[in-house]
């Protein structure tokens, strides 16, 4: 189906209370200090457009999964903080989402002012999309926006409900750029295009090996994923993570690649060792001879080189997934090195598409984040687009606008 889809430019928002669906759902330290904002200031554009055009806002986000629930170590406030910070103006927070004392701040919002709703997800209305519910969250505005990305992939009462009590709806500019680069990277890409995974699971990637092996020129497959793909081949694999029962599986991709003629690429050589501790000397080993005792932590040199020349032939790549245990130097150097070969392969032109949270986190780690075309503020999200599956958010946007 070819999307289409209203932006907020397209709105006149002057005078209007303008209700935003954001993704704050961000990570936090127990005592609620956020660690990481690269969703906040993502969906700054949209928020200063509309405060510059007159509009009042009403920002509402899920943060975590309280099921219904009052946690207190879930509220927002601590992305109210962060948000005034990064604003320059105050971000007002509501007690609630719904109910009188939330109705009383909307309907006191001049223009130009910023008020959060407390977490959606305090309330089992939201993910049960109760229209109810959704009618209370829609009188809160004029106008619905939707610029939660990472979250459209759930057909919840602020992402399907709201612009069905509406009856319209329109993309926040994080939405509108986030569906521009997909769109491209799922219809048009510019071959030859490198599709890279990682991650600990085959089992819950299998559509997107699919749907990838279909779009996609050559598809490399690392971290502790590639283990189950060994497994298939016959090798043998030490003590590393693997998932048995996924075995069949990684043979019937292996053998579809084969139909298609499509490369499916796997580390030819690994970091391991017996464990993460610092008294484990690490050894680099080819993959098909992983030590009785040994864990594969990361991909050795040569896959490295490998990879090095496919990113620098390609001209659109997409990753997904670290290629070891990244968080645990010195096994986070294939990941981070796949970070700069990105970055390498953008800078000579090629479009670079990242998503997920740990190549995310790899990418700042290595100082990269800004050097690759779009990095993705949607894990779950992306992956159920390069599966090819509709999303239940976008698709109320569809339905509103067409
Ligand atoms: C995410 O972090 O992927 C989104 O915010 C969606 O969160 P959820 O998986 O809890 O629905």
């Amino acid at each position: 189906m070819e999307l289409e889809w209203r932006t907020i430019r397209d709105v006149d928002v002057r005078g209007k209370c303008v209700l935003v669906r954001v993704d704050f759902n961000v990570p936090l330290t127990p005592d609620g200090a956020v660690t990481d904002d690269l969703r906040i200031r993502a969906s700054l554009p949209t928020i200063e457009y509309i405060l510059e055009h007159g509009g009042a806002l009403v920002l509402m986000s899920h943060l975590g999964r309280p099921k219904g629930k009052v946690i207190p170590g879930l509220t927002l406030r601590p992305v109210a903080a962060v948000l005034t910070e990064l604003l320059g103006r105050k971000v007002r927070m509501a007690p609630d989402c719904v109910g009188k004392e939330a109705k009383r701040l909307v309907d006191g919002l001049q223009p130009g002012e910023v008020l959060l709703l407390e977490n959606l997800r305090f309330h089992k209305a939201e993910t049960a999309n109760d229209s109810e519910f959704a009618r209370q969250l829609a009188a809160l505005g004029d106008i619905y926006v939707n610029d939660a990305f990472g979250t459209a992939h759930r057909a919840h009462a602020s992402t399907v409900g709201i612009p069905e009590a509406l009856g319209s709806g329109v993309a926040g500019f994080l939405m509108d750029k986030e569906l521009r680069f997909f769109r491209r990277l799922l219809a048009a890409p510019d071959p030859p295009f490198l599709a890279i995974l990682g991650g600990a699971k085959v089992s819950g990637k299998i559509e997107v090996l699919k749907n990838l092996l279909e779009i996609a020129d050559t598809v490399f497959v690392g971290g502790a994923m590639a283990n189950t793909f060994f497994l298939a081949r016959g090798f043998t694999i030490g003590d590393s993570l693997v998932e048995p029962d996924a075995v069949e599986t990684a043979n019937a991709i292996l053998r579809e690649a084969a139909r298609l003629r499509k490369n499916l690429m796997l580390p030819v050589d690994l970091v391991v060792a017996r464990d993460l501790s610092h008294e484990s000397e690490p050894l680099t080993v080819p993959s098909q001879d992983i030590p009785e005792g040994y864990k594969a932590l990361d991909i050795g040199p040569e896959s490295l080189s490998l990879l090095a020349s496919a990113c620098a032939d390609a001209k659109t790549v997409f990753w997904n997934g670290p290629m070891g245990v990244f968080e645990s130097p010195p096994f986070d150097r294939g990941t981070l090195e796949v970070g700069r070969r990105l970055a390498e392969a953008t800078k000579q032109g090629a479009m670079t598409v990242v998503g997920g949270g740990d190549s995310a986190a790899a990418l700042r780690k290595a100082g990269l984040a800004d050097s690759i075309s779009h990095l993705s503020t949607g894990g779950g999200a992306s992956l159920e687009l390069v599966e090819g599956r509709e999303l239940p958010g976008i698709m109320a946007l569809q339905r509103r606008t067409g």
